[in-house]
C-alpha cells in the first residue's frame, strides 16, 4: 500500500466512552505499535491512533469494533475562526492536505460536514467550501475532477467543525454510522445505541461462560451485542411487553443469534419468582428513566429491580444499569447490599445517563 501522509485514525464514540473504545481499538489492533490519545485536543467522543498505521488498521477498526461510531483517516486537523471570512483559510488548510492520495478522477465524491458551536457559516458553508477545495485539488493533480455524488460515493469527506477546532478527513465506513448494524428488525421507542450496549458489557467485566441477564430488554439490542461478542455466554431476556419481545427476537434471529437467547414475556419487579433458584453472573440492563411515570411508580420498580437483581446474582457477580435516575438507583443499591464498583456519565439523545455497576 502506498504510504500516506496522515494524522492517523479517529474513532468517534458516544462522549463518556472514549476510554472503552480506546481499549477496543488497542486490542484490535495490538500488534501495531500506536499511541492513543483520548479526548485529544479535550474533544468529546473522540480518540486519536497514531503510529505504524495504514489505511487498513482503519478497516480493519470498521469490521471489528463494537462500540465505535465513526472511523475516519485524518488527514489533518486544524483551528478555524468562527466568522465568515474564515473559510477562505479552510478552503487552503483542505486544499494543502493530501486528499490525492485516496480520490482519484474517478472516484465519486461526497463530503458530510458537522459543527458544533457558534460560527457565522453553516454545516452546508464547510461542505461547499471542503468539497470545492477538494475538487480543485485533485483537477490540479490529475488534470481531471472527480465527480461529485451524494447518493452513493465511493469515497466520503468526513469535515467537522467544533468551536475552533476543525477536523478533516476521510470518513471509512463512507458515511455509514457503526451502530448501524443491519440487524433491527424491530424498532423499539427507547432502543439502546448497540455500540452503548457493547459498551455496557465492556465496562460489565463480562466473561466466556457467564450467564447473563437482561430484565427490561425491550427490543434485546444488549442481549444481541452480547451473542455477537462473545461465544459462550448464557443469555436470558424478558420484558413485559410481549410486542418487544416478538421483535427482540425477529432481531435476534436476523442478527443470527436467535438460537442463543432465552426471552420470556415478565414483571423486573418480581425477578426472584421469574427465575426462581437462578444464579446469575451479570443482570445488565437500561430500565425506563420514568419520564412519564409517577414518582411512586418509578421508585417501586427501581426498588423491585434491584432488589430482586441482588436475590439472583450469586456472590461476586454485578448489576449494571444504565440509567438518568443514578441517585435514585444508588441509594437502593445502598440498602440492599450492592456496592458501587463502577460510576460514570455519558452523553446520549441529549441527556446525560450514568453507567452503574454494583457488585455483590
Ligand atoms: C429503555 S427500554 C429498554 C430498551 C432496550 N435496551 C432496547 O435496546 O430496546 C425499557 C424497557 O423496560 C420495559 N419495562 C418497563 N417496566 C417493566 C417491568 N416492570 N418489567 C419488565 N420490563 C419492563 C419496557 O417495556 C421497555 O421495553
Amino acid at each position: 500500500m502506498k504510504s500516506l501522509r496522515y494524522a492517523g485514525l479517529l474513532v468517534n464514540t458516544t462522549p463518556g466512552l472514549e476510554d472503552v473504545t480506546a481499549g477496543e481499538v488497542s486490542e484490535i489492533l495490538k500488534d501495531v505499535r500506536i499511541t492513543l490519545k483520548i479526548r485529544p485536543y479535550g474533544l468529546q467522543g473522540k480518540v486519536l491512533a497514531q503510529g505504524d498505521l495504514t489505511p487498513d488498521h482503519g478497516h480493519v477498526l470498521v469490521r471489528r469494533s463494537r462500540s465505535a461510531e465513526r472511523v475516519i483517516l485524518l488527514l489533518g486537523l486544524s483551528r478555524i475562526g468562527r466568522l465568515m471570512q474564515d473559510l477562505e483559510a479552510l478552503y487552503k488548510f483542505t486544499y494543502s492536505l493530501p486528499f490525492e492520495d485516496m480520490i482519484t478522477p474517478f472516484s465519486r465524491v461526497a463530503v458530510r460536514a458537522q459543527r458544533e458551536g457558534r460560527h457565522e457559516y453553516t454545516s452546508l458553508d464547510v461542505a461547499r467550501v471542503v468539497g470545492q477545495a477538494i475538487l480543485d485539488k485533485i483537477k490540479g493533480v490529475y488534470g481531471i475532477r472527480p465527480a461529485v455524488d451524494l447518493r452513493s460515493p465511493t469515497i466520503v469527506i468526513y469535515a467537522e467543525v467544533i468551536g475552533e477546532n476543525v477536523l478533516l478527513g476521510i470518513d471509512l465506513a463512507k458515511g455509514v454510522g457503526l451502530h448501524e448494524r443491519g440487524y433491527r428488525a424491530f424498532v423499539h421507542p427507547a432502543a439502546l445505541r448497540p455500540t452503548v450496549a457493547y459498551a455496557l458489557l465492556r465496562v460489565s467485566g463480562i466473561r466466556e461462560g457467564d450467564m447473563i441477564l437482561d430484565p427490561m430488554c425491550g427490543s434485546g439490542t444488549i442481549l444481541i451485542e452480547a451473542a455477537l461478542a462473545f461465544k459462550r455466554v448464557r443469555l436470558y431476556g424478558m420484558d413485559i411487553n410481549e410486542e418487544y419481545l416478538k421483535g427482540a427476537m425477529k432481531s435476534a434471529r436476523k442478527a443470527g443469534v436467535g438460537h442463543r437467547i432465552l426471552f420470556k414475556v415478565g414483571n423486573a419487579r418480581y425477578l426472584e419468582e421469574e427465575f426462581p433458584n437462578a444464579d446469575f453472573d451479570r443482570v445488565i440492563t437500561n430500565p425506563p428513566y420514568g419520564v412519564r411515570m409517577r414518582p411512586r411508580d418509578i421508585k417501586s420498580l427501581y426498588r423491585g429491580l434491584i432488589r430482586g437483581s441482588y436475590n439472583i446474582l450469586k456472590e461476586g457477580g454485578s448489576l449494571t444499569l444504565l440509567t438518568t435516575r443514578h441517585r435514585l438507583a444508588k441509594r437502593m443499591a445502598n440498602e440492599v447490599g450492592f456496592s458501587l464498583a463502577h460510576e460514570r456519565s455519558i452523553y446520549l439523545g441529549g441527556l446525560y445517563p450514568r453507567v452503574l455497576v454494583f457488585s455483590k
